[in-house]
């Protein structure tokens, strides 16, 4: 029996056994190269089509502009300097301050190259305001990146109106919708391009999309045989292209239950967290995703409280995956003005489809003894920060 209570979903989602079963033939029987003549191949190609069918279909978004990619962080990057390689004439990206590193480094890089980068500051939930996109918008402009849904607090940024007023200006508009897809409605016909994962659906890791509008020009990153219609070099993943489709399936058909159930979790973590003394929530509590929220606790270190979790057997995060080994605190919390002291001490739990009420009963009963010792033996004092 599994004890283990898995609050960190935001980082990897647990495979679904149907997506599971859905894999498993391509792994063994139908182990074709979706580019070879004969029928295994053919069968290869075939599982490859449908599901940039399918995953078009859950976009509203015509399937020749989806691109199989090896994960979010390649398609944000192929996003990126696909775009800029392709229009050198227009040397200025307007992002957020809180983008995932896979937007913002590729960012940092080109600025090294002579790029101009604005990076859009955020209000104190975390919140883009769409005024300051269209200031800073010029005719030197060639993107505009904003991430849909944040993940590290969940937040949902007004990417509607963003991309209304990029289409306005001309200006190409991309999102990272890793977190929202499959949970929030996204305004996809206002979108030029959206960065897609699987394994924060359920799916498998290592697989992935960028959307992008048909006919758009992408120079490619990964040169080589020509595929996915010479945007993407390599074999494709064809297991994890099934895979992908699956869970995309499945999060259609199961998404009004789940973010209902979710909602509901959310709500009670963040009443039952915040009756800790000298506790914050980052972030707001609406107009967020469902499945993830951000705390802050005074006079402790959020590496401490994740490890001392998991010793009682919860699974949870101080932020995003890729920086929890980083002693820096979070961009993203500090870009929201969390004082720094606090933004040492954040937690952030992030909840998937086999969540369940024991979960949250066992975080809520489990947390305000695991802060309350690591507070009796802290330097700091609660009315320090
Ligand atoms: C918002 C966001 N963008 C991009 C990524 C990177 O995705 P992948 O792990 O598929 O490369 C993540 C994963 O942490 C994410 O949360």
């Amino acid at each position: 029996m599994n004890t283990r209570t898995y609050l960190d979903n935001a980082a990897t989602t647990p495979l679904d056994p149907e997506v599971f079963a859905a894999m498993l033939p391509y792994f063994q029987r139908k182990h074709g190269n979706a580019s070879s003549l004969h029928e295994e191949g053919r069968q290869a190609r075939k599982a490859v089509e449908d599901a940039r069918r399918l995953i078009a279909e859950a976009l509203s978004w015509d399937p020749e502009g989806i691109v199989f990619t090896s994960g979010a962080t390649e398609a944000d990057n192929l996003a990126i300097f696909g775009l800029a390689r392709s229009r050198p004439d227009r040397r200025h990206i307007i992002c957020s301050a809180i983008e995932h590193h896979a937007i913002l480094h590729p960012c940092d890089w080109l600025e090294q190259q002579g790029y101009r980068i604005t990076r859009i500051p955020v209000d104190t939930t975390g919140r883009v305001n769409p005024q300051s996109i269209a200031d800073a918008i010029d005719d030197q402009t060639l993107l505009v990146s904003i991430m849909a849904g944040n993940n590290e607090l969940g937040i949902l940024e007004p990417i509607r109106e963003i991309g209304e007023l990029c289409r306005a200006r001309s200006v190409l508009f991309h999102t990272d919708a890793v977190q929202a897809f499959g949970r929030v409605d996204l305004p996809t016909e206002s979108t030029d391009l959206i960065s897609l994962s699987a394994h924060k659906l359920h799916g498998p890791k290592g697989v992935g999309a960028l959307a992008a509008r048909p006919g758009m020009r992408l120079v490619p990153l990964v040169h080589g045989g020509g595929h996915e219609r010479g945007v993407r070099s390599g074999t494709e993943n064809v297991h994890g292209i099934v895979g992908f489709a699956s869970a995309c399936r499945l999060m259609v058909e199961r998404r009004e239950t789940l973010v209902e159930r979710l909602s509901g979790f959310r709500k009670q973590l963040i009443d039952g967290v915040l009756r800790i003394p000298g506790t914050r929530l980052n972030g707001d509590r609406s107009g967020s995703l469902p499945h993830i929220a951000n705390f802050s606790f005074a006079a402790i270190e959020g590496e401490s409280l994740v490890m001392k979790l998991d010793e009682r057997g919860i699974a949870a995060s101080t932020g995003s995956a890729c920086s929890s080994p980083n002693l820096e605190p979070s961009h993203v919390l500090q870009a929201i003005g969390v004082p720094i002291e606090m933004a040492h001490g954040s937690l952030r739990l992030s909840m998937g489809q086999q969540t369940t009420q024991a979960d949250i009963d066992t975080l809520l009963r489990t947390l305000p003894g695991v802060v309350e010792d690591l507070r009796s033996i802290s330097p700091f004092k609660l009315g320090d920060s």
